[in-house]
């Protein structure tokens, strides 16, 4: 039996642009996906996941087109997680040089599923580190991080960038720009608030939302590649602690966010608070259209305010980790 874990992640700059080429900086989180797996002397793969927002449930399956398991959540997000959590294993077995085999796997997060945070990237990064170990195999950090990519990819028909599978494998600050990442120094005491709505956004549909609207509007593909300039920015305002530059670049970056169609009420709701109780800049994180945005506050301001913010479930300070993929 052999457990791994996997850190989630924010964007501090970037989501959206970065599918087309601009660059990144996202960074990995203290809250993590755990993943035991166990081989199984048949061939079978059972999957059970109590802790991932959803009210919990337990999959059984056997990869049979008719297993269709019985549990008290949508069906499609059921067969997304079981997508990720299968192409993870394959992933695994064809690192080990293991034709087949089968697993007990048992998914435990505290990161929300679809709220922008990074956790379908943690649980199959630590689902292919657990699984090749369990078969007596040993990757690199980058080299889970590769074959996570090819994971989400697939499972996002082709619409997955790099920069959360390689966030949640490295851990700490990273720059994604197309197929090149790397580590960058940002500081380890950022004041990390998070304020989260209960909800998740359809990643595809609003990938698909923002290439519409580029495609169409020239402004909208200058929004993308103002959107990279500012990450520029921000790489050096990281890279120099200022954190009021770097909230300030947030304050942007949602703006731009915002004119792509990212937004939501709640979203826009919770960023509004955060800057009314000073926070020194929010932004919705991830694919947007609801879960949760980042803001940066080194008080107690911030987290209280969005606590009686309506549309908000939870608020939450949370420490950046410089600790990837590791084996628990
Ligand atoms: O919501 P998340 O954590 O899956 O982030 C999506 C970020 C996008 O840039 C919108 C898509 C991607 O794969 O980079």
């Amino acid at each position: 039996m052999t457990t791994s874990s996997a850190p989630g992640k924010i964007y501090l700059f970037g989501e959206h642009a970065v599918v087309y080429g601009e660059p990144a900086v996202p960074c990995a989180i203290e809250q993590r996906a755990r993943v035991t797996v166990e081989q199984r002397s048949d061939t079978a793969l059972r999957v059970s996941a109590d802790d991932l927002t959803l009210d919990g449930f337990t999959v059984e399956y056997d990869g049979a087109a008719t297993g269709v398991p019985d549990v008290d959540v949508p069906q499609a997000l059921v067969e997304a997680a079981m997508s990720y959590v299968q192409d993870a294993i394959n992933q695994a077995l064809d690192a080990a040089d293991v034709e087949d085999a089968g697993f007990e796997i048992s998914i435990e997060s505290d990161i929300p599923l679809g709220a922008g945070l990074g956790s379908s990237a943690a649980v199959v990064v630590a689902t292919i580190d657990a699984a090749t170990r369990e078969l007596g195999t040993v990757l690199s950090a980058e080299e889970i991080a590769d074959r996570a990519y090819h994971v989400e990819n697939t499972v996002q028909n082709g619409e997955a960038s790099r920069a959360d599978t390689f966030c949640s494998a490295m851990g700490g600050a990273v720059r994604v720009e197309g197929d090149s990442c790397g580590c960058i120094n940002a500081p380890s005491d950022l004041p990390i608030v998070i304020g989260y709505d209960g909800g998740s956004g359809d990643t595809g549909k609003l990938v698909a939302g923002v290439r519409d609207l580029r495609n169409e509007y020239t402004f909208a593909s200058d929004t993308i590649s103002t959107i990279g300039d500012l990450v520029r920015r921000g790489e050096t305002a990281l890279a120099e602690g200022d954190t009021e530059r770097i909230g300030e670049l947030m304050n942007i970056n949602h703006g731009l966010l915002s004119a792509l169609g990212v937004s939501s009420r709640s979203l826009a709701n919770m960023v509004w608070a955060a800057r009314d109780a000073g926070a020194h800049g929010a932004k919705l994180t991830g694919a947007g259209g609801g879960g949760c945005i980042v803001a940066l506050d080194p008080t107690d301001e911030t987290e209280t305010a969005l606590q009686y913010t309506p549309g908000c479930e939870r608020a939450f300070r949370a420490e950046l980790t410089e600790t990837g993929v590791t084996q628990v």
